[in-house]
C-alpha cells in the first residue's frame, strides 16, 4: 500500500507514468477513475494546451491526476551549421524512405519552460512530477503552497537526493529498463543506467521521502517486487502505451506486442537525448551519423514532421517507438481494465509473497 498516494485519496500503489506525446486525457481520467494515479506527460505541450488537457480531465474524473513537465532553460543556443547538416541527412533519408515530408524549422524549439510551469501551477493537479532537471527551491515551494505535491524523477541515488534536498514529496526513480527519454541529469546517461532491483533499495536508504519504482515492470508480480525492495508505488508507462486510450501510432502499438529484447535500446537519433526504444530502420540509418545529433530539444523538433507522417503512413520503422525493456509483456486492454487486471495480480502475488 502506498502511503504516498494513499495520503491523496488514490487507492492503488499504481501510478500511469507520463508519456509525452503518446499521452490522451482519455487515458489519464480512465486510470484514475479506475483508483490508480493517472498523468498526463505535458512537455511538449503550449501552456493553454496542458490548461485545456487538464480540464479535459477534471471533466471526466473527480479523481486525483498527475501533470509531468521536462524542465529544460526558456531559450537555447544551437549550432545553425550542425541544424543545417542534420536536416540534408534526415530530408535525405526520407526520400530514400518515399515519405514526402521534410524537416521544418519550428518557430520555438519548445515551449517554454518557465510559461509550462506557470500554467500548471494554474491546473492545480494533486500531483506535478518533473524530469530532466530540478527545480529550485522556490519553484518547489509555490507548488507546494499551491497544495500541488511534488515529484523528481531521479536515475541515480545521487539524482535522488537532490530532489530530496529541493523540498520533493517523493521521488521517482527511474532504471535502466524504463522506456522513454532517460531523465538523468547530474551525469552522463550512460553512467546512469542502473538497474531497478539496484536503485530501489539505494533510494529507500538515502531518501527520506518515499520512493516510487519505475522501469520495466508489466504486471503485478512487477510491482510486488518494487514493494519488497521498498517501493512506496510503481510507476509503468510502456504496460499503458497499447491501451485504446493511448495515443501512440498503430504500427508502433503492434510493434510493441513483438518487440525482441535486444531491438530495444538507448536511442539518441530522434530528439537528441538518450531514450529508450526500438531499434528500428531509422535508428539503424541514422547510426553513421552520430556525432553529429544536435542536442535536445533541437533535434527533437526537427524530427517531429517526419515521425507525424511517419504515423500517419504506418511506418513503425520511421518512427520513435518508445518503450521499456520488457516491452514484449504488453496487454493491449482498455486502460481501466488494466489497472484492474495489474491489482488483481498485485494482491495474487502478495499473497504468493506473504
Ligand atoms: C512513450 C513514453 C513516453 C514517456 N514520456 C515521459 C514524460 O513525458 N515524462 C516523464 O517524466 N517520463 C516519461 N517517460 C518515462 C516514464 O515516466 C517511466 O520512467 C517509464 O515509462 C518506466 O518504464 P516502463 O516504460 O518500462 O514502464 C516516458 C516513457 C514512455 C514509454
Amino acid at each position: 500500500m502506498s502511503a504516498f498516494l494513499r495520503s491523496l485519496g488514490v487507492r492503488h500503489p499504481l501510478i500511469q507514468a507520463p508519456m509525452s506525446g503518446s499521452n490522451t486525457p482519455a487515458l489519464v481520467s480512465a486510470v484514475s477513475a479506475a483508483g490508480a494515479l493517472g498523468s498526463l506527460g505535458a512537455g511538449y505541450l503550449e501552456p493553454q494546451s496542458l490548461l485545456d488537457q487538464a480540464a479535459q480531465i477534471r471533466a471526466a474524473t473527480n479523481q486525483p491526476f498527475a501533470l509531468n513537465l521536462f524542465v529544460l532553460p526558456d531559450d537555447f543556443v544551437v549550432d545553425e551549421a550542425q541544424v543545417d547538416a542534420i536536416r540534408r541527412r534526415l530530408d535525405a533519408l526520407m526520400e530514400s524512405e518515399g515519405l514526402a515530408v521534410r524537416t521544418e524549422r519550428p518557430a520555438r524549439w519548445a515551449p517554454r519552460f518557465s510559461d509550462q510551469l506557470a500554467a500548471l501551477r494554474e491546473a492545480r493537479p494533486a500531483v506535478a512530477s518533473f524530469a530532466f532537471d530540478l527545480l529550485d527551491h522556490t519553484q518547489v515551494r509555490e507548488l507546494q503552497a499551491r497544495g500541488i505535491r511534488v515529484v523528481g524523477t531521479a536515475t541515480s541515488v545521487a539524482e535522488a537526493r537532490a530532489w530530496a534536498a529541493r523540498g520533493a514529496d517523493a521521488v521517482s526513480v527511474q532504471g535502466a529498463e524504463a522506456g522513454g527519454h532517460r531523465g538523468t541529469f547530474l551525469h552522463a546517461p550512460e553512467e546512469a543506467m542502473v538497474g531497478l532491483f539496484a536503485l530501489v533499495p539505494l533510494a529507500v536508504a538515502a531518501v527520506d521521502v518515499p520512493v516510487i519504482a519505475a522501469g520495466g515492470i508489466m504486471d503485478g508480480r512487477g510491482m510486488v517486487a518494487a514493494e519488497v525492495l521498498g517501493a512506496d508505488a510503481s510507476q509503468l508507462g510502456t504496460a499503458f502505451l497499447a491501451c485504446p486510450e493511448s495515443a501512440a501510432a498503430e504500427a508502433w502499438k503492434r510493434d510493441l506486442l513483438q518487440a525482441q529484447d535486444h531491438r530495444v535500446g538507448t536511442i539518441y537519433s530522434f530528439s537528441g537525448r538518450a531514450a529508450r526504444g526500438l531499434r528500428n530502420r531509422f535508428v539503424e540509418a541514422m547510426q553513421p551519423f552520430a556525432g553529429e545529433l544536435p542536442p535536445y530539444p533541437v533535434l527533437n523538433a526537427l524530427t517531429a514532421p517526419l515521425r507525424r507522417a511517419a504515423a500517419a503512413a504506418g511506418r513503425g520503422d520511421l518512427l520513435s517507438e518508445w518503450c521499456g525493456q520488457a516491452a514484449a509483456l504488453v496487454r493491449p486492454m482498455p486502460a481501466a481494465e488494466l489497472v484492474r487486471v495489474l491489482m488483481e495480480e498485485y494482491a495474487a502475488a502478495r499473497c504468493t509473497a506473504a
